[in-house]
């Protein structure tokens, strides 16, 4: 299967569901806006090169966090269920 590589303005979508990740009280994480990273759902450098960044996100209490997969959400980093829709 060929694939076109996306522009570099594009957001691939990761994946069309939220991906839980256990956040700790006052640590900061680097969610992937850019949907290109191998570990899901956080930034592995693979955005150089294109318009994205990661986003800083610095987790309030000791949870887990359902992060946005499909890079849609509009309360990044967190999924709003916008994937629904995809
Ligand atoms: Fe996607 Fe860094 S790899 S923002
Ligand atoms: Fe992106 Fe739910 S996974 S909004």
């Amino acid at each position: 299967m060929s694939e076109q590589s996306p522009s570099r303005d594009e957001v691939v979508v990761a994946q069309k569901s939220p991906i839980p990740v256990e956040v700790e009280a006052g640590k900061t994480y680097y969610w992937c806006s850019c949907g290109r990273s191998k570990s899901q759902p956080l930034c592995d450098g693979s955005h150089q090169g294109t318009s994205f960044e990661p986003l800083a996100y610095t987790a309030k209490k000791t949870e887990t966090a359902y992060l946005c997969g499909c890079k849609k959400t509009f309360h990044a980093p967190l999924c709003d269920g916008t994937h629904q829709s995809l």
